[in-house]
């Protein structure tokens, strides 16, 4: 493996936009060798200052490191940057940061692995300015061998851990988690609009919606077993009574005068299981309905 004297393996991050930039600095700070490649050379001005070689090529930047560090726009991009550099790709550990699809990330791990390269697919947890704190963490998935053999430096970036060995496994974790979020987001934008429709502020009404979410945060656990289980008996808050819960905060949002567009499919969803005579069980066979492609 290239190192420098101090034993710091070599590395080389590909893509310079804010989270490759990031990921070179946080290299870089802790003495790691590295070169750097973006299609704007002059994103690299800062890094180079710092000490960061910048590669004229991405051949010359896969060839100069063990570790290829991946981070542009989206997996088109990747297979671009990376397609010039094939020759150089052998024996080396492709680690794509990149967000993308599970098929993309499927199919880049295929090609990877025809060049003779390892492949790792990770999704980043962090905003550029978090890279290399305790609140930044990364998930990977791949080739293990390689992850396990690379993770003392990829930690630099945020605590890793690893998913399974299905180069697409990072993606679908990424997808759902994010799926969370905007789900999320989701709600903060129906209460912050149903608030807004007699005149609370945003601000007024966000604060107790952050506690609310972070006390119905606690239910997910509890849902998540009785899913793995398909076991939905409840003595508690059942899908009739939040089929009606819901079908009242619909017609407050119809009579504000606002959209339903946010709210109205998770009532298809409730509406189906209680139609197909599930109302006495619990409020996570909504999956099922999910599932079920309904
Ligand atoms: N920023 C974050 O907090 C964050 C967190 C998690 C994951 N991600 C993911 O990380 C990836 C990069 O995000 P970012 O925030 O760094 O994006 P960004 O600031 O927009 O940077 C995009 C990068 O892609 C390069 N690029 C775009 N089109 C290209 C092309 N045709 N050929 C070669 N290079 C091209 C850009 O090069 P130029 O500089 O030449 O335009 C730049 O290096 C994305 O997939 C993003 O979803 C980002």
């Amino acid at each position: 493996m290239t190192s420098n004297t101090a034993g710091r393996t070599s590395i080389t991050v590909l893509g310079l936009g804010n989270l490759g930039q990031a990921l070179a600095a946080a290299f870089l700070s802790e003495g790691h060798p590295t070169t750097v490649w973006n299609r704007s050379p002059h994103k690299a001005e800062q890094l180079v200052a710092r000490g960061a070689t910048l590669a004229a090529t991405p051949a010359d930047a896969v060839g100069a490191s063990d570790i290829v560090v991946v981070t542009v726009l989206d997996y088109d991009t990747v297979r671009e940057v990376l397609r010039p550099a094939a020759g150089a790709l052998a024996g080396r550990t492709v680690v794509n940061l990149t967000t993308g699809t599970p098929g993309a990330a499927r199919d880049l791990g295929a090609w990877t692995a025809d060049q003779g390269a390892a492949y790792v697919d990770g999704a980043v947890y962090a905003v550029p300015q978090t890279i290399g704190t305790p609140a930044a963490f990364v998930l990977y998935s791949g080739d293990e061998a390689a992850y396990r053999e690379h993770r003392p430096t990829l930690d630099l970036l945020g605590e890793g851990t690893f998913v399974g060995p299905a180069p697409a496994l990072s993606s679908v974790y990424d997808t759902a988690l994010l799926s969370g979020m905007y789900g999320m987001f989701a709600g903060f934008f129906q209460a912050v609009a149903l608030a807004g429709t007699e005149g609370i502020e945003a601000a007024a009404v966000t604060s107790p919606l952050v506690r609310w979410l972070t006390a119905a945060a606690d239910a997910l656990p509890a849902f998540a077993e009785e899913i793995d289980r398909g076991e939905y008996t409840t003595a508690t808050s059942n899908l009739e009574i939040n089929a009606v819960g819901l079908r009242n905060i619909l017609a407050t949002t119809q009579e504000q005068g606002l959209s339903t567009d946010l709210l109205a499919p998770l009532q298809r969803l409730f509406d189906d299981q209680v139609d197909s005579g599930h109302a006495s069980s619990s409020l996570s066979r909504t999956i099922e309905s999910l599932r079920a492609g309904r």
